[in-house]
């Protein structure tokens, strides 16, 4: 067996964050309660100053805001609707809407960020269009301003998938403030963790009072009008008031104790990652020999990015020496990845659901031959792991 030297993510739990775990364990009251409320009111006031509801996963996230724009309380979007979605995205940025009964559309991404093509998206927009699922890939983004101005100016419902970017910027403003809606995830290998756990925002209070139904069977005794909602149904008990369809995608208190530890070190963690980014890159960028074999994206212009992996793109379009590449890295025990699932139109689910990919996705399929990345920790990489990591990468290429 390979000893892994460098993981795609190091264990991030600090005593403070154990403690909360076990206090909430010791309480006897370890489902959803007050320390999910405590993490929502933290996330809403120091982080987005948006409306935040807590769920177990990112992937919930994103499936509870389609839930909400197809529901009979708000009917924004209806069966067949179009919606645009990056190649390069994660597989439960897409499910939920066709989960939903809407139409995906894919755009190509930019080879500078990775992130969504401006030019494409706009070449792709149509009369169906209604909405756009926009994926942060790795903490980057693309010109947030202009990209608001084209959802603006076609009516389009903006949703930030920002499951890998908690803490980026564009022009100073926070990725996942931009959109009608955005989700989070705190899985164990993102910026921070709280073990499985994820986070819905929305500035409209009405739909995020929506998803806190569907977040929990559909039942009403949560909601701000509970009691509203009980006199008008006075016949039932109002403890048992289901209101809405559901499902239960709620995270436990032990994950929200663990959170709100976490979030309150952000600026620590964040700064360390940024400083391992920069000290790998710097030194992987310094031999002559090795460097002009491979780029290293850079923060654009405007934006400061907390990135999730060190995206690592080979010069060579070669496939089979790119996945040769990793796999004589994962034999030296450092892992590594595809840029989230490379180009998500290739992938055997879309077959089986006969879903139409489209064309002009290039640069996906580009990426998806020539580039992956790397891990980055929330702990400070010491130097023999940066010198380990460095002339392993070196003697794999
Ligand atoms: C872009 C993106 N969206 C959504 C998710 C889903 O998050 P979770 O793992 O918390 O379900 C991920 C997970 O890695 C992701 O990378």
């Amino acid at each position: 067996m390979v000893k892994i030297v460098y993981p795609l993510t190091e264990s991030v739990l600090e005593k403070a964050d154990l403690k909360a775990a076990i206090k909430v364990i010791n309480s006897k009251k370890i489902t959803m309660g007050q320390k999910t409320k405590d993490i929502e009111n933290y996330f809403k006031n120091k982080i987005v100053n948006m409306n935040s509801l807590m769920v177990n996963s990112g992937s919930s996230a994103n499936l509870l805001i389609f839930q909400c724009l197809i529901n009979p309380m708000v009917k924004k979007l209806k069966p067949g609707d179009e919606v645009l979605v990056p190649a390069i995205c994660w597989s439960t940025s897409l499910w939920p809407i066709i989960q939903s009964g809407l139409k995906v559309k894919f755009v190509d991404i930019d080879l500078n960020t990775l992130n969504i093509s401006l030019s494409d998206l706009n070449k792709k927009i149509s009369k169906k269009t209604k909405a756009l699922m926009l994926v942060h890939a790795l903490g980057n983004c693309t010109d947030m301003e202009k990209l608001s101005k084209i959802c603006k100016k076609n009516k389009i419902i903006l949703i930030e998938d920002t499951c890998e970017a908690l803490g980026s910027t564009f022009k100073k403003k926070l990725l996942g403030t931009y959109g009608d809606f955005s989700s989070f995830s705190f899985y164990y290998s993102h910026h921070i963790t709280s073990g499985e756990g994820g986070m819905v925002c929305s500035k409209n209070l009405k739909y995020i009072e929506i998803i806190k139904s569907l977040r929990s069977h559909g039942w009403s005794k949560d909601l701000t009008k509970s009691k509203k909602i009980a006199d008008k149904y006075r016949n039932i008990d109002k403890n048992w008031i289901f209101i809405n369809s559901g499902f239960n995608l709620r995270p436990t208190d032990i994950n929200a104790a663990i959170g709100i530890e976490q979030l309150k070190r952000i600026k620590k963690i964040l700064s360390i990652r940024k400083y391992n980014f920069l000290k790998i890159k710097y030194e992987l960028l310094k031999n002559k020999k090795y460097n002009q074999q491979f780029t290293i994206l850079e923060d654009q212009k405007f934006s400061n990015i907390a990135w999730f992996g060190i995206p690592f793109i080979l010069n060579s379009n070669d496939k089979k020496y790119k996945l040769s590449v990793m796999e004589k890295l994962s034999r030296k025990g450092v892992m590594t990845r595809p840029i989230i699932s490379g180009n998500f139109a290739k992938q055997p689910s879309i077959k089986l659901y006969k879903i139409k990919t489209g064309s002009n996705l290039q640069n996906a399929d580009l990426i998806d031959k020539k580039a992956f990345f790397l891990g980055l920790h929330n702990i400070k990489i010491s130097s023999k792991i940066l010198k380990y990591l460095t002339e392993s990468i070196y003697s794999s290429l």
